[in-house]
């Protein structure tokens, strides 16, 4: 085995920070949510906002990336991209998703699935106006997810939009906004010792919250 793969194999860490008593915790999965966000903020999580997000194409082939949570309010949680991306229409055709947090300083992860939905328009145009005005003529730069012939004309499509948006707001491009992950499902995960992790799930039955523990 190449050393590599030999020090991979053999990383092996004990957590030991923390526990999960689903008697505690509150009835309303976003209420725990919240907690353990602003838990982690406090600790000063790197990239604390960065999750993990699922789709699938319509015959079930799953994909992931990183993306940025920008809004999150009880179920709801609200992230910014291109609707033209290989995610964007993947979720055009197939709505459902997932959603992963995972904080190693605090020994925690999150898993939330659900349905999405385009944001509003509204909300979109003022997350959008909230941006650097680099970000936003990124958003008019980047067909994400497409194939570009090079660097040079990525900086290019910049220079030339610069000059065209220069003294004068960006406008949100209709291809650019936000999603909203309704959640019907939350996992919250505390790592324990020996492997024997504590793991409780939310399952959104007839509108009601049913908790249970699960096994690690
Ligand atoms: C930390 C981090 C945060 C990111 N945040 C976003 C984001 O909020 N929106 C976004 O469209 N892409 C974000 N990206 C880039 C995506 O991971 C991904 O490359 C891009 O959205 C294209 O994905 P797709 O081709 O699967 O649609 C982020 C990447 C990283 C590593």
């Amino acid at each position: 085995m190449d050393p590599l793969s030999a020090h991979i194999k053999n990383l092996r860490e004990d957590f030991m920070k923390g526990s999960l008593n689903e008697a505690e915790m509150p009835q309303s999965p976003a209420a725990f949510f919240s907690i353990w966000m602003q838990q982690a903020v406090a600790a000063q999580t790197p990239e604390v906002q960065a999750m993990t997000l699922c789709t699938a194409s319509p015959d079930g082939k799953p994909t992931s990336r990183v993306v940025y949570l920008r809004e999150f309010e009880e179920n709801r949680f609200t992230f910014y991209t291109n609707y033209l991306s290989r995610k964007g229409k993947q979720l055009q055709e197939n709505p459902f998703a997932a959603i992963s947090f995972f904080w190693p300083d605090l020994e925690r992860q999150i898993h939330i699935e659900g349905t999405v939905e385009v944001a509003p328009t509204e909300q979109s145009n003022l997350y959008f106006n909230s941006r650097p005005v680099s970000s936003q003529i990124g958003a008019w730069a980047s067909n994400q997810s497409q194939p570009i012939p090079s660097r040079e004309f990525l900086e290019q499509k910049v220079t030339q939009l610069s000059t065209q948006f220069k003294d004068k707001p960006v406008p949100r491009p209709d291809h650019w906004g936000g999603y909203t992950l309704i959640a019907n499902r939350f996992e919250f995960w505390q790592g324990r010792k020996s492997r024997l992790h504590d793991r409780v799930e939310y399952r959104l039955e007839n509108d009601l919250w049913v908790k249970s523990r699960l096994s690690p």
